[in-house]
């Protein structure tokens, strides 16, 4: 408990329902915050800042709380909720670009970009769950971060409130050619870009859109097993690369995955006998798309899979029904992790990518750490064109989840040693905070926590994100 006296803010509130309702993320991670404010506005969030700041209150801001790493649970002090600036204030087909409030939902976002013939590419899974602020916190991707990258490099301009309560504006630097001084520091917009709300809370964003795709299909392609389902999708971004197959994601669904969504397939029919699948998209006119679907046809067959059995989706609603299953994924593991956390457990999620080269022998590593070190329920899903896999591990109990903790590290740092990353969407959070500092040199890891320290001196924002 406190001693110091919460700021007084009419958007301020500790009713204790209300607190409870902003104290966890999907993490399995939580801690019910002192307070709630949920500002209407930039000027209120500054003042809520500043009111923070003189009393050393920790804040942290949140978007939808769909965080898979408790970066968006409060450690301590109030947690600050941005779902109320929740307004597109700018749509500009001219210049392609829109500027929106952080706590505007990102699915929301994309349909009324294209509304206006324009496309915005970042895909989260939650993407109905998840707010462009929170997106930008974390530099989420989603499946098409494949062939669009990720949330960065849609990042214009961002209207931030520093620790201290100031708003400051800043503008992503255009030029293509730019030798002023260190490269983490040349655009100073990618500070805040993936800081997990660490260094300042996100106000406004202006974001760069595309035109919209003249059509695409959606399809899943079944394989007998997940070794021929990984060497598809060697062959597919093979075929990217020469100019055959245009696919914008290719995404892995092993055994298990199949084996939770098959309830779920509705109309759409899981092969019997497939022992993985792949899902994939391509952009591509509706005259074209038979031609498209041949070409795809043919690669599938090549690489042994049941090619017949694909399952393509076209209409709108057939696409939309194919993402469904792709997020029930994620989702059911969910669940079922956050049943497990009254005794001790939770779902392990593991966010290490590899350079796509590497994907065959970091699966292999994987699949082969999980047997040895955890007896529990797996899954294996998501982007693997991207060389990024989501292995789950879900952990029933605290005992069990100390065995999925050391598998989920072993597999990271085979990634790492492969040149890979630990954490390619999810962030560091809490959860992946001692692991992170293992893995950095202290010179490394002095100018972080420099940069921390000059940009929040009282170390208010989102305590115990990326940081002890
Ligand atoms: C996904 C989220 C969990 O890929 O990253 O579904
Ligand atoms: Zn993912």
């Amino acid at each position: 408990m406190s001693t110091r006296a919460l700021p007084a803010h009419p958007r301020i509130t500790d009713d204790p329902e209300v607190c409870q309702a902003y104290a966890a993320d999907v993490s399995g991670l939580s801690r019910t915050p002192e307070a709630v404010a949920r500002p209407e506005s930039e000027q209120e969030v500054s003042d809520i800042l500043r009111l923070c700041s003189d009393r050393g209150m920790g804040v942290t801001p949140q978007g939808l709380r769909s965080s898979t790493t408790g970066a968006s649970v409060p450690a301590r002090g109030i947690a600050l909720s941005l779902e109320r600036m929740n307004r597109v204030l700018e749509i500009d087909p001219e210049r392609q670009i829109a500027v929106a409030e952080p706590g505007v939902v990102t699915a929301e976002f994309k349909r009324r970009v294209g509304e206006a013939g324009l496309f915005f590419p970042p895909d989260p899974t939650s993407e109905e769950e998840c707010t462009l602020g929170g997106n930008v916190a974390c530099n989420a991707s989603g499946s098409r971060t494949y062939r669009y990258g990720p949330t960065r490099d849609y990042v214009r301009a961002l209207r931030v409130v520093m620790a201290d309560g100031t708003a400051i504006d800043v503008r992503r630097i255009g030029a293509n050619k730019n030798a002023a001084g260190y490269f983490g520091f040349q655009n100073p917009i990618d500070l805040w870009i993936g800081s997990e709300g660490t260094l300042g809370v996100v106000t406004q964003v202006e974001l760069d859109l595309r035109p919209h795709p003249p059509g695409s299909f959606g399809a899943l392609a079944f394989f007998s097993d997940w070794r021929q389902a990984i060497r598809f999708v060697m062959a597919a971004d093979a075929s990217r690369r020469r100019g055959e197959l245009e696919p914008r994601c290719l995404e892995f669904f092993d055994r298990h995955a199949l084996e939770i969504i098959r309830p779920e397939a509705g109309g759409l029919r899981i092969a019997d006998g497939a022992g993985a699948a792949i899902f994939f998209e391509e952009e591509v006119a509706p005259e074209d798309a038979a031609g498209a679907m041949e070409r795809w046809h043919r690669a599938i067959e090549a690489a042994g899979g049941l090619a017949d059995e694909t399952v393509i989706a076209q209409s709108q609603a057939e696409q939309s029904e194919l993402r469904r299953l792709r997020h029930a994924v994620p989702s059911r593991m969910n669940e079922r992790g956050a049943s497990a956390v009254e005794k001790g457990g939770r779902r392990v999620s593991t966010d290490f990518a590899v350079p796509l080269v590497n994907l065959p022998v970091v699966m292999e590593d994987a699949y082969r750490i999980m047997e040895e070190l955890f007896d529990g329920f797996t899954v294996a899903y998501g982007h693997v064109g991207n060389g990024h896999p989501h292995f789950n591990l879900l952990a029933e109990d605290r005992w069990v989840l100390e065995q999925a903790e050391v598998a989920a590290r072993q597999m990271a740092r085979r990634a790492i040693a492969l040149g890979g990353t630990l954490a390619a969407e999810h962030g560091i959070g809490k959860l992946k905070v001692p692991f992170y500092r293992e893995l950095y040199p202290d010179w490394l890891y002095s100018g972080m926590r420099a940069l921390k320290q000059t940009l929040d001196p009282k170390g208010i924002l989102s305590p115990g994100n990326l940081f002890p």
